[in-house]
């Protein structure tokens, strides 16, 4: 069977570091309430960069780590909400600034499980034989669709996109398994609303001036600390794995007491999750990835260990996946 492997990854951040005491400054909130209740100190916030900038970054280091050029890929899958503008999409924009000419390309929408979602595509193209080389990414500028009033929210995101380049595995290396989930019965407990529909043969209606993310904090943390144990559980059982076996889980940066809750339910000792949202925040699609290019290159992941991605959010969807480095 033909295996999908991770050959390079890459990250790509705004330059300007927002802290919890300078979002303190218009927003009725505390440096202490912000660390105690989510483990995030800063986030990087876009003040000049534009999304495509954030993503070219990125998907340069992953190319160069990898040692593929950009006319070899055959694919680019972008995972994002908050595309600079809905056409061109954003993958294709991202061919465009690479050189990407014999790249398929398309974006794909599951919030912050993008990645995974994308990652999971990627590998079933490579599997089939039908790709050989993709590059798949997760960006976000989550700063336009915040609500800069509502300190419930806005203090949970930052900006940041992160790639891999996928190919062909040579050996028994790659990724191993994956499991995607959804539960659409839940999905307005984190949503955030279009643009009403205008046009001469329906009646006008009267929609959001702006759209902003609405969400139900306690409930999407209760989906949380529930489905990712249970999504990465299923996933080590289905592959004949146990969590001793496993070296580094790189969870979805959401929030601290979600990561040490989901160590707690997997009865896994806390050190061997990747933390980072202390200074990103919760950049959802770009997360994974981020955090898996900072383990990779840090030497916390290194070739042969055992990870677990995992990615969690709106939709309601969920994803993890098994990878032998
Ligand atoms: N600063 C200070 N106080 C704040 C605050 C802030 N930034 N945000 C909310 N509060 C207040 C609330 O108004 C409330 O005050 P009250 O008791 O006077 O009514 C109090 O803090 C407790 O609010 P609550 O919503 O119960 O806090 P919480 O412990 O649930 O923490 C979240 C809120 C958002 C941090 C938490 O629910 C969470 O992280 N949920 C998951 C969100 C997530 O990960 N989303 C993305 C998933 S992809």
């Amino acid at each position: 069977m033909i295996r999908a492997k991770i050959l390079g990854t890459g990250r790509g951040l705004p330059e300007r570091v927002v802290t919890n005491d300078d979002l303190a400054e218009f927003l009725d909130t505390s440096d202490t309430w912000i660390r105690e209740r989510t483990g995030i100190c800063q986030r990087r916030i876009a003040a000049k960069e534009t999304l495509l900038e954030l993503c070219e970054e990125a998907a340069r280091q992953a190319m160069d780590q990898s040692g593929v050029e950009a006319g070899e890929l055959d694919m680019i899958i972008a995972a994002t909400l908050t595309a600079d503008h809905p056409l061109p999409n954003l993958s294709s924009s991202l061919q465009r600034v690479l050189g990407a000419d014999n790249a398929v390309c398309f974006d794909l929408s599951a919030a912050c499980s993008g990645f995974i979602f994308a990652l999971t595509t990627a590998q079933m193209y490579i599997q089939s034989g039908h790709a050989k080389k993709v590059l798949v990414l997760g960006g976000e500028i989550l700063s336009k669709i915040m609500d800069w009033t509502d300190r419930s929210t806005c203090i949970l995101f930052g900006d940041g996109a992160g790639a891999a380049v996928v190919g062909v595995s040579e050996n028994e290396q790659g990724i191993l398994a994956a499991d995607l989930g959804s539960n659409g019965k839940k999905g307005s407990v984190l949503s955030l609303p279009g643009r009403p529909v205008e046009n001469p043969f329906r009646p006008a209606e009267k929609g959001p001036e702006k759209c902003y993310v609405h969400m139900e904090g306690q409930e999407v943390f209760k989906f949380a600390v529930s489905q990712v144990p249970a999504s990465i559980r299923k996933l080590l059982e289905e592959s004949g794995k146990s969590i001793a076996d496993v070296d580094c889980f790189v969870l979805h940066q959401a929030n601290l007491r979600i990561i040490r809750s989901a160590a707690k339910r997997l009865k896994a000792p806390e050190e061997k999750f990747f933390i980072n949202m202390e200074r990103y925040g919760n950049t959802s699609a770009a997360s994974v990835p981020i955090a898996l290019d900072e383990g990779i290159r840090s030497g916390r992941i290194k070739k042969g260990d055992l990870i677990v991605l995992s990615g969690f959010g709106g939709g309601l969807t969920w994803g993890s996946m098994l990878v032998q480095m």
